[in-house]
């Protein structure tokens, strides 16, 4: 009874999808066709079927694509939009090669000198082979949106806290820096051996203020070439009203 609304939207939404393909593919016949409606397009769509079923490995990549934060960075499916200087992955996802592709998950695409400006992270360290596989099978599938492999909604009027603890996972600073900010994350190569955590006295004297703290998420610090992971610079992603929140909950921790 419940899921009634949402399965009629879902629903509306596959409608609409429908239509819109159906008048794309009306349109490619049109031009190739001089305007003679005759002949037919076939358009094909990796999208999940009207039965819901999803090939695991492109659902498991959709999900990790939000869990790893691909899409704060990249958009929503990869679409692009969130800053001029994060490609969207439609292009890269049908002309590189699945190794390609892999590879540059693994290790980047070299760290950008410009703090004020995100790169590809390094994800080497913190991700599974059978994760980056996933990733690439969603790629290559075309990025289609699959159900529930969305980011989690930013709770309103409920406090900064409550806000940063949720930005914390949507942006994956939990994948690296490990569940309450405490650390441990393997960092084979770098000085350290682990990724720090955000949490303890170390954290608290160094960070001593909520401007150092947000400073050094918006630069980053690159602290060596892949395979070392660095900080990524979030500058020009995350909102300053969400690094604030980011910063109120990282307080609330020990
Ligand atoms: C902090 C922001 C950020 C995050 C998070 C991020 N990326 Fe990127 N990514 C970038 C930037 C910036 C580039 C462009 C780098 C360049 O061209 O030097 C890029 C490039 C890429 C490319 C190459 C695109 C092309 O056209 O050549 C792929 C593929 C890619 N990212 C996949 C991913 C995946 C998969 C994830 C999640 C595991 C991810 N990215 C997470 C910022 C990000
Ligand atoms: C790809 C892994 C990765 C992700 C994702 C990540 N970090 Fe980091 N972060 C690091 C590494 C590695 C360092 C240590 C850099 C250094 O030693 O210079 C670091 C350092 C920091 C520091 C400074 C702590 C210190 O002792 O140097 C803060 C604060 C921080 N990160 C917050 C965040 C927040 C908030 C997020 C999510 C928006 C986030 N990080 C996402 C890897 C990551």
């Amino acid at each position: 009874m419940g899921n009634e609304p949402a399965r009629l939207r879902h629903r509306l939404l596959l409608a609409v999808a429908a239509a819109a393909l159906v008048g794309i593919g009306g349109l490619i016949g049109i031009a190739a066709n001089g305007g003679n409606k005759t002949k037919t397009v076939k358009v094909t769509t990796t999208a999940p079927t009207e039965t819901g079923a999803v090939d695991p490995h492109v659902a498991a990549g959709a999900h990790d694509f939000v869990a790893f934060a691909c899409d704060r960075c990249h958009g929503v499916q990869g679409r692009g939009g969130v800053s001029p200087v994060v490609p969207a992955l439609s292009t890269a996802a049908q002309t590189l090669t699945p190794e390609e592709l892999g590879s540059i998950i693994n290790h980047g695409l070299g760290e950008s000198s410009n703090p004020k400006q995100p790169y590809m992270p390094v994800w080497g360290a913190v991700i599974s082979k059978m994760q980056v596989n996933d990733l690439v099978s969603y790629l290559r599938a075309g990025l289609p949106a699959v159900p529930t492999a969305t980011s989690p909604a930013v709770p309103k009027q409920q406090g900064p806290v409550v806000e940063g603890s949720v930005l914390y996972q949507s942006y994956g600073c939990v994948n690296c820096h490990g569940p309450n900010g405490l650390g441990g994350v393997p960092n084979p190569q770098s000085p350290d051996k682990t990724i720090p955590p955000l949490t303890g006295q170390d954290f608290r004297k160094e960070f001593n203020t909520d401007a150092k703290i947000i400073a050094v998420i918006e630069s980053g610090s690159v602290i060596g070439k892949a395979p070392i992971v660095s900080m990524p610079h979030w500058g020009g992603i995350i909102p300053d009203e969400q690094l604030k929140a980011l910063v109120a909950y990282l307080k609330t921790l020990k």
